[in-house]
């Protein structure tokens, strides 16, 4: 706890203090972001989600635990409509973010805009590392090349990658670091899914 504090005060130049944003987090992290209710979720004729009941608070992790197959990833994509070009699968029952149906009320790009996604593996676009971290913000109409220098070298200090790709983020990504970890922190996603980081 003290050397949360003493931190926050080394970090005074950032807009949130780590004591500022654990009063945010104490005053809001009761309320529920995403709702399943009674949600089953099928490819084709097989159930791979069955009835599931569940809310998970804003503001805090929480992490599904179960066997290889049980659907944890299944669920995860549904939240974000990643199913949407999968032929034959289909959700079925509610799925909430934030009040609001997944499936009905909001449009899947708005949604994946404010829900980031982080896979296991890592899946670049063939393009340089330099427009895999822009990416997001290009899909956004964000062009301009200060904003997008600044952004990529923002995002890639944040996942630790800058001093290991800068001398080269004009060329094609080696499979090797998270990529999507960078992009996600490009994009500011206000949630992230993330698929197994251990
Ligand atoms: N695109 C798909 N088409 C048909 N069946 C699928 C598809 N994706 C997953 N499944 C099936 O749905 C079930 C749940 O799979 P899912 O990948 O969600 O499990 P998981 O809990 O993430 O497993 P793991 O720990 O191995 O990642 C499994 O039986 C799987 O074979
Ligand atoms: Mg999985």
């Amino acid at each position: 706890m003290e050397e949360a504090t003493q931190g926050s005060s080394r970090l005074s130049g950032f807009a949130e203090t780590v004591a500022q944003a654990k009063e945010r987090v104490a005053h809001t992290a009761t309320e529920t972001k995403i709702e399943a209710i009674n949600f089953n979720f099928y490819y084709g004729a097989f159930q791979a989600l069955r009835n599931i009941n569940i809310r998970i608070p804003q503001n805090r992790v929480t992490a599904i635990i179960g066997p290889s197959g049980c659907g944890k990833s299944t669920f995860l994509r549904a939240i974000n409509r990643m199913h949407d070009r999968t032929p034959g699968a289909r959700g079925e029952g509610q799925l909430l973010l934030g009040g609001a149906n997944i499936y009905g009320d909001i449009d899947p790009v708005k949604l994946r805009r404010r829900v980031g996604m982080v896979f296991q593996r890592p899946n670049p676009f063939v393009k340089s590392i330099y427009e895999n971290v822009a990416y997001g913000l290009r899909v956004q109409g964000v062009n301009n090349r200060r904003v997008l220098d600044e952004t990529v070298e923002l995002a890639l200090r944040r996942a630790a990658l800058w001093d290991e790709v800068k001398d080269r983020l004009h060329r094609r990504p080696v499979r090797r670091s998270p990529a999507g970890s960078s992009s996600a922190s490009a994009l500011h996603a206000r949630l992230r899914l993330i698929q197994k980081w251990f």
